[in-house]
């Protein structure tokens, strides 16, 4: 019986896909003026933030029938679970498709929408949206505004949260590294996150503002500092696997459904290093062909922040990682394990307090963190270099940890 609802299965998960793609859609969306806290973000593109999401909500439960869930009622009906989730910057480029995904997911019995009240869209008005998708999710918005410190006014935003989504945060404009956000950025997740360490200490709280190499040690320290489990504090680096596996879908034509390219490291220039040995299918693409693959990776965030011109970074594609990982964390909360690569707290490389590899997520949040495996000669040389320029950006963070406290 098993085996016939595995292969049922997996005939759905590759039948899927090949009827989405078997016609072609063009989304025309306008832009929208975006107020930043401090008035200096221009323009964003508004409409078209969420257009992408519907699709990538389909791609995503794909993905997620390939991980095997407990079956409750009849062959296909995972137990669903009943969790409270909170985007904060929820009405942002990555928050509003971020937040339409995680309420499409059949474990989010609640979600928060939080962001300023200067947003470019008020939270209130993305819940109000939200709330109207035929899903048992319950959607509720919330603003703070600048002057309001957010410990005070979340309460009931972030209580009873099990996953806590954060693409608050400013975006690199064209010639900014991601290091430059960190003094704005630092500060944003800081006042998330000391909310958090209030309202729902035990919640999971994915931190996908940049500079993600330096802010996670800066904010798991801080948990640590204040008697909370570091290891709920996760860097969201999923974008770089889902980056990978495409790049490697269009050199060897394999859908990308089947590629898993495990990226280790970080998330910035090279302290981004995509394992391709380790996927069956990347494995394939001949030796010389891989320098250029492995900076194609690493440059593809900087690559759309050029193409956008000024006018951010990678949003819809963010989103659509974001709930990747943040699936993956709600499916081990709710009993079914489930592994992606994130960026925790580790000691799986000697002298690398922080580090990217694959992370099972269970019944608590973190369960296991994986070594990084078998690596070839190629691999072993760039581990070498992104642990040099990693090592710096988590200095930066725990420098920053020090020198405060929540
Ligand atoms: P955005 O400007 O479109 O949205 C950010 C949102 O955060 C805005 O709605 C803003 O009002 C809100 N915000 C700002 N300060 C806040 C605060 N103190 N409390 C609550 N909300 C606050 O930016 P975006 O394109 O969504 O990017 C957000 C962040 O994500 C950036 O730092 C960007 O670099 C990062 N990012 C990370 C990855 C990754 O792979 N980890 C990928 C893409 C972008
Ligand atoms: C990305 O990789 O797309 C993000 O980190 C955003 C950026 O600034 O590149």
């Amino acid at each position: 019986m098993q085996t016939l609802h595995n292969t049922l299965e997996e005939m759905f998960a590759r039948l899927a896909p090949q009827c989405l793609r078997s016609s072609k859609t063009c989304v025309v969306a306008g832009l929208a003026p975006a107020v930043h806290a401090g008035g200096s973000w221009a323009f964003s593109a508004s409409a078209f933030a969420t257009a992408g999401a519907l699709g990538a909500a389909a791609l995503l439960a794909n993905r997620e029938r390939q991980q095997k869930a407990p079956q409750c009622e009849g062959f296909f009906a995972p137990c669903k679970g009943n969790f409270k989730v909170c985007v904060c910057g929820g009405s942002g480029g990555i928050g509003q498709p971020l937040s339409l995904l995680m309420a499409l997911d059949p474990n989010v019995g609640e979600l928060s929408v939080y962001d300023l009240t200067v947003a470019m869209v008020p939270p209130g008005g993305v819940a109000a949206d939200l709330s109207h998708l035929e899903k048992k999710v319950k959607v509720s918005g919330y603003a703070k505004s600048l002057e309001d410190k957010a410990v005070n006014v979340l309460g009931d935003c972030l209580k009873d949260c099990s996953l806590v989504l954060v693409p608050a945060g400013m975006p690199r404009k064209p010639g900014q590294t991601r290091d430059d956000l960190f003094k704005i950025n630092a500060n944003i997740a800081k006042e998330v996150v000391e909310a958090c360490a209030k309202h729902c200490p035990n919640a999971v709280v994915a931190l996908i503002v940049n500079p993600v190499n330096s802010v996670v040690p800066a904010m798991a320290e801080l948990y640590k500092k204040k008697g909370l489990d570091p290891k709920k504090i996760v860097g969201v680096t999923t974008l770089d696997c889902v980056r990978a596996n495409k790049f490697v879908g269009e050199i060897t034509g394999v859908d990308p459904d089947d590629i898993e390219v495990p990226v280790i490291g970080g998330h910035a220039g090279v302290t981004i290093m995509p394992v391709f040995s380790q996927d069956k299918h990347a494995a394939k693409i001949p030796e010389s062909q891989i320098p250029a693959l492995d900076e194609h990776v690493q440059n593809a965030g900087t690559d759309v922040v050029n193409a956008k011109n000024g006018k951010g970074s990678a949003t819809l594609s963010m989103a659509y990682a974001g709930a990747r990982l943040g699936k993956a964390v709600l499916a081990g909360l709710n009993g079914t394990p489930t592994t992606e690569c994130a960026y925790v707290m580790s000691d799986v490389e000697s002298d690398m307090p922080y580090f990217t590899s694959k992370v099972t997520f269970g019944k608590a949040g973190v369960e296991k963190v994986h070594p990084v495996g078998k690596l070839n000669k190629y691999e072993e040389t760039r581990l070498n270099e992104a642990k040099a320029a990693l090592k710096k950006e988590i200095q930066v963070g725990l420098d920053y940890a020090k020198e405060t406290s929540l």
